[in-house]
């Protein structure tokens, strides 16, 4: 794939805007926000590619354009002449009326807007309140002082005011009102955040341009602008809201698609037409006040991102919208969200929101294709690509979980073909969302198309009261010109550096472990776990997890969720005990628990049944024998979280599996009032936060692997708690090519949770061969998940060992490695997958390809051309694990020699960069499961070390012995032992 940036946009790369054109005095630019005042657009700058839209005529957000990066003094105005006026389209009374009434462009910085504080605040002391850092508890003692300041002043003021003179007694206040009171403190988080980004932007800015800054009213004082304001060009005054490229939809004012949000008044009214009011830029992120996770880091100012917040109003209500735009610039991402506030007079009527859309994009008149990742348990993500047709479509979750069913992501890629990974325009939408979700697609009758991203408006009502505001999930937004697999990358980096828990960022690479679920199922027991950790200890695990079945009286799927206590029948030394053991084999330990579930029979439930979801009376269904506790109530989360952290405090554990077996059914909250019932599944996602959020203050070195019943859960919201995600509870090594490789579409590598399991497979029952189902675990997390001390034998375990050594090694390529898919395992005709990372230095690469059937033994694989690597380089080409199998060429007869059959004759060869990029690398996969790995390092790879994979079969008794439980080319898996070899020897080792 070509580099980005290495074309002729690399003029923009800088922010530097002295090479800008004509109009440049009514451009103001803040890092990669750019506001034209003149034409009132909006031009959000990436690195390779930019999103405009404008304020038009009638006060209506205006879509233009996104795509690669244009000329700055591109005038995207001409591009409303793609409008038509059309019969039946209908248009706002007076086109002209619109007149802005703040329309000012202002430094956030300075101004900040009283919400926004409010939510900073908010999220600050919430954190605080559980011990999230020292910073947030300065922060309120500042707040606090500088209120006190305030306090003083004002009574100085009065008393000088009053002719009184100054008195002595500084530590007098005025006597105030508790809303007096919240308002001068929020005027004083407001002044500290201020100072504190004050400063950070001086620091920042001594890199970067400034915003430049206009007062209030300096817009205005352009008489031009004013005229052009109204002024509808000749042919476009009829044009209505319903064939617009529009960045909102409005509801009931003529835009027939797809809404982007709806209310109902109190008087029964949903009509309500939203104009641009004002903008303002800031560096960094915003907090969300109401806890949701975000991209980015809320509690400091992000210097790489800069945030657009455009101000809607309805001009006859009270009612305001802020569209909030971050900008990543290096990442060619923009996330996006929506806040709907209240602003009527308390007293006034409330406002009820019945849907609020993170983001709406709409496209212009084109052919597009629509990929998404439906699935179902144990085969979650299974990539699906359709043509956009005209009407509707929606892919959603009523599951209270974002869910196995529709993964909340999806991608709009234009043309009249499927996206490719190397070429085409491609825009991802990642919905950082775990609850309800909705993406819905609309193609009308002028070709042009909408989608709308948020949560899923079905079942779902919110009451505004006066000052009340809604805040929407974010929305990721990412695009390519170069197809799918620069999408995926860029997703990739950003989770990876601003989503996942700082801990585990950088060079971080998660221990491998050791679950025991599929080993012992519910028969967690001291001995059985201090057997298999032994075991484990042995082959290099570094992390052993106990899995469901060690509290309460779990002794099946009927009993115990909610009774979080140590079975002492099981663990009868406790847990305590048990940790210490397990540590003391030089592991660390880990826990498995479900946090939302209550079992009917259970102590929890005989003392609350009030606590689970449903309505009293009513009968309730049941899922995996379990119901579901109300998480929208406080003492609900209290509890779970004094139980969760009483368990983490009582011993040292490093990693918790958090699961979630079943999706919500009879969502009723018996505290909520029924005209809140349509908040329980949004509140309950809240909940879900809260807990996450409260633990990772609490104990932010801890892994938390986010698990429901598999990968049901999968979303970025989730990776903002837990840095890997359980993908599948498919282990099947073939089953997960397929999950993996379409998790990988938005998700990174580092965050897919896989394990090697035992054969035959427990969900499948098929047979693959252990080489295979190392290497697919080794794209992910890796870990195991069989019993070491019956389903392996002496053989297999040295094996294992040098497997572990190995995953030790390739890890950080994997981990931070670019991720590039190569053979779609979903292409109808397809039965191989292959894909590769490449270090950023392009000196590394790590190569797998895989066959899950072959169809005909004379059929020829496709020679698999490499991706990413150097043109102008010398790589040495390892193949790491080779199989076993060859080919009798006189009587085309497949048999297994019990020595390494590499596929060039040799492990190693070199060659270009060039050749394995235009010619590829000649593959033969013999056998059903077969897969071969190969490690590239390019010779100006200062320290290079090539690994040799010494056979391991015929001179082995024990292994020719073996008979095949494994499946062909396994039995004889080379004992994969590391050897530094010189370079120039490298290329004539020989079997
Ligand atoms: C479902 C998970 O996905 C499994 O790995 C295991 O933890 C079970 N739940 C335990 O009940």
């Amino acid at each position: 794939m070509g580099h980005r940036g290495d074309n002729a946009n690399s003029l923009y790369r800088s922010n530097s805007f002295s090479s800008l054109g004509p109009g440049r005095s009514q451009l103001q630019s803040f890092r990669s926000v750019h506001f034209n005042a003149q034409q009132r657009r909006f031009d959000l700058l990436c690195r390779t590619c930019q999103y405009s839209f404008r304020v038009d005529e009638h006060g209506w957000l205006e879509h233009l354009y996104w795509g690669v990066r244009l000329q700055p003094d591109d005038d995207l105005d001409f591009l409303r002449h793609t409008n038509i006026s059309l019969p039946f389209d209908p248009i706002p009374e007076k086109a002209e009326t619109f007149k802005p009434h703040i329309f000012v462009v202002s430094d956030i910085l300075k101004r900040q807007s009283r919400d926004s504080n409010r939510n900073t605040w908010k999220a600050a002391t919430m954190m605080q309140r559980h011990h999230y850092n020292e910073e947030a508890s300065r922060l309120e003692n500042a707040c606090w002082r500088l209120l006190a300041m305030k306090q003083r002043r004002l009574l100085r003021e009065r008393e000088m005011a009053e002719g009184e003179g100054p008195q002595m007694n500084t530590t007098a206040f005025i006597p105030m009102t508790e809303d007096e009171r919240a308002l001068l403190f929020e005027e004083a988080v407001a002044k500290l955040m201020n100072d504190i980004a004050d400063t950070r932007l001086k620091a920042a800015s001594a890199k970067k341009d400034a915003w430049e800054v206009r007062e209030p009213g300096a817009v205005k004082q352009q008489g031009e602008e004013q005229t052009s304001m109204s002024r509808i060009p000749p042919g476009l005054e009829r044009v209505g809201r319903n064939t617009k490229l529009l960045e909102f939809s409005d509801y009931g004012t003529g835009d027939y698609r797809i809404p982007s949000f709806r209310v109902m008044y109190a008087d029964g009214s949903h009509i309500s037409p939203m104009l641009y009011k004002t903008h303002r830029v800031m560096l960094g992120v915003v907090p969300m006040g109401c806890g949701m996770p975000i991209v980015g880091d809320e509690f400091s100012v992000q210097t790489d991102a800069a945030t657009l917040i455009v101000t809607l109003a309805d001009p006859f209500t009270d009612l305001e919208v802020d569209l909030h735009y971050t900008v990543y610039e290096d990442f060619d991402i923009i996330v996006r969200r929506t806040v709907i506030r209240n602003k009527a007079p308390r007293g006034a009527g409330g406002v009820t929101v019945l849907k609020l859309a993170s983001a709406t994009v709409d496209f212009e008149s084109d052919a597009y294709h629509f990929l998404h990742l439906p699935g179902e348990w144990a085969a979650e993500r299974q990539v699906t690509v359709q043509p956009i047709v005209e009407g509707y479509r929606g892919v959603d979750s009523r599951r209270g979980t974002s869910s196995h069913q529709h993964n909340p992501f999806a991608v709009i890629a234009r043309g009249d073909t499927p996206p490719e990974e190397d070429r085409g325009e491609v825009y991802g939408f990642a919905l950082m969302y775990s609850g309800n979700h909705r993406i819905e697609v609309e193609k009308t009758e002028t070709g042009r198309v909408r989608l709308n991203i948020g949560i899923n408006p079905d079942h779902f009502s919110w009451s505004l009261a006066s000052g009340g505001s809604l805040e929407s999930p974010e929305c990721i937004m990412a695009y390519s010109s170069d197809g799918l697999t620069y999408m995926s990358q860029q997703l990739h980096k950003l989770i990876r550096t601003h989503v996942i828990p700082q801990e585990f960022r950088g060079n971080w690479v998660c221990p491998i472990l050791l679950n025991t679920w599929e080993a012992f199922y519910f028969q967690q027991t001291h001995d059985n776990i201090m057997q298999i950790a032994k075991e484990a200890k042995e082959i290099g695990v570094e992390l052993l997890v106990v899995d469901d079945g060690w509290f309460g009286r779990r002794d099946d799927e009927y009993t115990s969720l909610g009774d979080w206590d140590v079975d002492f029948r099981k663990l009868p030394k406790g847990l305590k005990a048990l940790v210490d053991e397990v540590n003391g084999l030089g592991l660390k330990f880990g826990i498995w628990v479900e946090p939302e579930m209550i079992s009917v029979q259970s102590k929890l439930y005989e003392a609350k049944p009030e606590w689970a979801l449903g309505q009293a009376g009513k009968s309730r269904s049941e899922g995996r024998n379990q119901l579901v506790l109300d998480f929208t109530r406080k003492d609900v989360r209290d509890y779970i979280y004094r139980k969760l952290e009483a368990i983490l405090m009582s011993a040292n554990i490093e990693y918790v599996k958090w699961d979630c077996n079943r999706h919500l059914t009879e969502v009723y909250s018996r505290q909520l009032s029924p005209a809140k019932q349509g908040e329980v599944f949004h509140r309950y996602v809240l909940g879900v936060y809260e807990v996450f959020r409260m633990l990772r203050a609490r104990f932010p070195h801890v892994i938390i692997e986010n698990c429901a019943g598999g990968g049901g859960r999968f979303d970025v919201a989730m990776l903002k708690y837990s840095p890997q995600i359980w993908c599948s509870d498919n282990t099947d090594a073939l089953s997960r090519i397929r999950i993996q490789y379409g998790t990988s579409l938005a998700y990174p590598i580092s965050a897919i949770g896989s394990h090697v399991s035992t054969v035959p497979n427990h969900q499948t029952f098929r047979h693959t061969p252990l080489k295979t189902r190392f290497v697919v675990a080794l794209c992910g997390t890796f870990g195991y998940e069989l019993d070491l001390t019956k389903e392996i034998s002496a053989v297999e375990k040295e094996q294992l060992k040098a497997m572990n050594r190995l995953r030790t090694r390739l890890a950080p390529i994997i981990f931070q490695g670019d991720f590039y898919r190569l053979w779609n395992p979903f292409d109808s005709s397809s039965s191989v997958a292959a894909w590769m990372f490449v270090t950023p230095d392009r000196l590394k690469a790590l190569v797998f390809a895989f066959i899950s059937f072959k169809k005909s033994p004379g059929r020829y694989l496709p020679r698999l051309r490499l991706r990413g690597l150097d043109p102008d380089e010398k790589y040495t080409v390892s193949e790491l694990v080779p199989t076993t199998i060859r080919r009798i060429t006189s009587v085309q007869f497949a048999e297994d020699p019990h020595r390494p059959v590499y596929q060039f004759g040799k492990p190693t060869i070199e060659i270009s960069g060039k050749a394995l990029l235009n010619c590829g690398l000649p593959i033969k996969l013999e056998f059903d499961g077969d897969s071969c790995l190969f490690e590239i390092t390019a010779h100006t790879h200062i320290a290079s070390t090539q690994v040799v994979l010494p056979p391991g079969g015929a001179s082995s008794p024990v292994l020719n012995k073996r008979k095949s439980r494994d499946g062909p080319g396994t039995t004889l898996l080379a004992l994969l032992e590391e050897q530094e070899i010189p370079r120039s020897v490298s290329s004539r080792a020989v079997v």
